[in-house]
């Protein structure tokens, strides 16, 4: 039979980077290519011992369908969470989402119509270039400074775009340890950023899975709270903090985007799940949270200053590097001439694989970046690791040069 596929499907293409996967998967690779927190960190006895809680005290509940915005405990658990970290929100500006990647397809589906225009950063989170891309977005890129994105261009864009008739529907920004770059953009830039967007009326998705990975103890408020919830609208998961398996975030904006938002959220999976919920929001509401950050933190700065130690010792010097103070990413820039995704078969090779830099880029640029993770692998892999990815960009170079 022959099957008519939506035009969303044929939107969606495979990505290159799972393409590459085939290179990771050679015996004793030593990956920095996901984007995996470090499994040391579940805490698995507390979450055995608060399932079986959960079920024995409030089994029919867990078990059973949810609301669509959230389970009120968990949505209680949430605005507890966020006073933990100096952000306030009501229980009405909330929606517990199935993680982020679902809060990027409902903003995609509530924001984003065929050729809608959208601002991001250059480089930015392929998970959201897909979900824009299927939803037809034409996405406009504004380069990424040290101090966040560059906002002399994010007006210049505005201003072209307002001269043509063109309605931004938003600007997706990572402000906090951008995935990739590891970037944090400065507070100056938080408050023009919210100024800008506002002169403009163009609303922000802060997407922030890593404000809270923090490892100097500054983590600058959010875009939400400068913004007192105005046109902010910000995306959070545990998927990081905590972890990814139960797949659990929320959204928090103004209460009449959540509503449309939830409304959306209802077409595609009724509710997240109750039990999962019920879980976390009693890990929270215990303070264990808290605890589980902390310890991440310490281990993710140990992991973090090794590979910047391993980098500074083994790279050569045409090689740049972003030092992030948060997060799990850093961001490689080698020369104009050398093609990360050429080089990778060398660094498979030399037992090494990274996630090559072109694909963050929504106008196909960056062939010569490449992003590296440092949670998940151990600090002797992160030490021999760099050392092969040195090597390797030593070799690539020659061979390079010598064509
Ligand atoms: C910036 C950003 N947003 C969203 C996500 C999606 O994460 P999840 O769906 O696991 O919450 C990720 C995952 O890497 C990310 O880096």
């Amino acid at each position: 039979m022959q099957i008519t596929y939506s035009e969303f499907a044929g939107r969606v293409k495979g990505s290159e980077i799972r393409e590459l996967l085939k290179y990771t998967r050679k015996e004793g690779i030593i990956s920095f290519a996901g984007g995996l927190p470090d499994p040391s960190l579940f805490p698995l006895d507390d979450i055995t011992r608060i399932t079986k809680e959960v079920l024995n005290e409030k089994g029919l509940l867990a078990l059973q369908y949810g609301p669509t915005p959230g389970e009120p405990e968990m949505i209680d658990a949430l605005v507890e969470h966020m006073a933990n970290f100096d952000e306030k929100a009501t229980t009405d500006q909330i929606c517990v989402t199935s993680s982020s990647q679902q809060g990027l397809d409902l903003i995609s589906l509530v924001m984003v119509d065929k050729d809608s225009e959208i601002i991001m950063e250059l480089p930015s989170y392929i998970g959201a270039i897909q979900a824009f891309e299927r939803a037809g977005a034409k996405m406009n890129g504004i380069r990424l400074l040290d101090d966040g994105m560059d906002l002399d261009q994010l007006e210049e864009v505005l201003k072209d775009k307002a001269n043509k008739k063109i309605k931004v529907r938003f600007i997706y920004t990572i402000p906090d340890y951008q995935n990739p770059s590891g970037i944090v953009m400065s507070l100056a830039k938080r408050k023009k950023l919210i100024e800008i967007a506002s002169r403009w009326e163009v609303p922000i998705v802060e997407d922030s899975p890593y404000r809270e990975i923090t490892f100097n103890g500054v983590t600058f408020p959010s875009l939400w709270t400068l913004s007192n919830g105005e046109g902010v609208i910000q995306l959070k998961t545990f998927s990081k903090m905590l972890f990814p398996g139960m797949r659990l975030g929320w959204i928090t904006a103004q209460k009449e985007i959540i509503e449309k938002l939830a409304l959306m959220k209802q077409s595609v999976d009724l509710c997240s799940p109750s039990f999962n919920q019920l879980i976390i929001a009693r890990f929270i509401r215990e303070g264990r949270m808290k605890e589980t950050i902390k310890q991440a933190i310490a281990l993710y700065i140990k992991k973090n200053a090794s590979m910047l130690n391993s980098l500074a010792e083994f790279m050569p010097e045409y090689v740049k590097w972003s030092k992030p103070t948060g997060g799990m990413f850093l961001w490689l820039t080698f020369p104009e001439f050398i093609d990360a995704k050429e080089m990778l078969k060398i660094a498979a090779a030399n037992n090494v694989v990274y996630v090559i830099g072109k694909p963050f880029h929504c106008n196909g640029t960056g062939q010569n970046t490449l992003r590296l993770n440092y949670s998940f692998p151990s600090i002797p892999q992160i030490e021999m690791g760099i050392q092969s990815l040195a090597q390797t960009a030593k070799e690539f170079c020659e061979i390079k040069k010598s064509i």
